[in-house]
């Protein structure tokens, strides 16, 4: 069985502000305080691991042991059917050293249209762990299964949601407001679980 979480301040091991925000707005219900990674200058660790959770861990463990505080981190992408299973682990490197997701989706729109392959299925896939100073663990993998679609729709969330449409939905979740995003993406998924295992009695 996981260990409850009981303390009240939290790291979340992560530099990319719409994670840190999405974590935020899920951690609120739970009266916890979630400083950044960025905010306590902490190192960020090459993601040297080949699955979500490795890579969420590794993360974790480093802003543990460095601010002396359990520690949340989240490892997450896009994993499409097309690009079997690309760029998954890869995603925030896809989009090239600036970052720049306008080039990340158009290279995934190019690549898949390469690849010759019609369907346009894939999920997205997030790893939390949660790691505490004294080296205990739990990690969880959430996901949400959707299409890619073609052009990118809509300003709202972070990364590839302008070209994300939910299965079962309209719209993209750049075009969803972030509260009905929070009902369903990945990231949910994945802290439903943590929140089930850790913050509840
Ligand atoms: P990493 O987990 O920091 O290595 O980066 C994950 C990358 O996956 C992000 O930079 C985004 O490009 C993408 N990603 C993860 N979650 C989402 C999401 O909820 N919406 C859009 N893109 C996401």
């Amino acid at each position: 069985m996981a260990r409850r979480l009981t303390e009240k301040k939290i790291v979340v091991a992560s530099h990319n502000a719409g994670k840190v925000r999405e974590i935020n707005d899920l951690l609120r219900p739970f009266g916890l305080q979630a400083v950044s990674a960025s905010e306590l200058d902490l190192p960020e660790p090459d993601e040297t691991e080949d699955s979500f959770i490795g890579n969420a861990l590794l993360k974790a463990r480093a802003a543990a042991v460095a601010s002396g505080l359990p520690a949340l981190s989240d490892d997450s992408g896009l994993a499409v059917d097309a690009l079997d299973g690309a760029p998954g682990i890869h995603s925030a490197r896809y989009a090239g050293p600036d970052r720049d997701f306008r080039f990340g989706m158009e290279r995934l729109n190019r690549e898949m249209g390469e690849s010759g392959r019609p369907e346009r299925s894939a999920r997205f896939i997030c790893a939390l762990a949660l790691v505490w100073p004294d080296g205990t663990e739990a990690a969880f993998e959430g996901r949400v299964e959707g299409e890619i679609v073609w052009p990118p729709r809509g300003t709202r969330g972070f990364g590839y949601d302008p070209v994300f449409r939910p299965a079962g939905h309209a719209i993209t979740f750049g075009e969803m407001d972030p509260d009905a995003k929070h009902g369903m993406s990945h990231r949910a998924d994945a802290f439903r679980q943590l929140i089930a295992a850790c913050l509840t009695d």
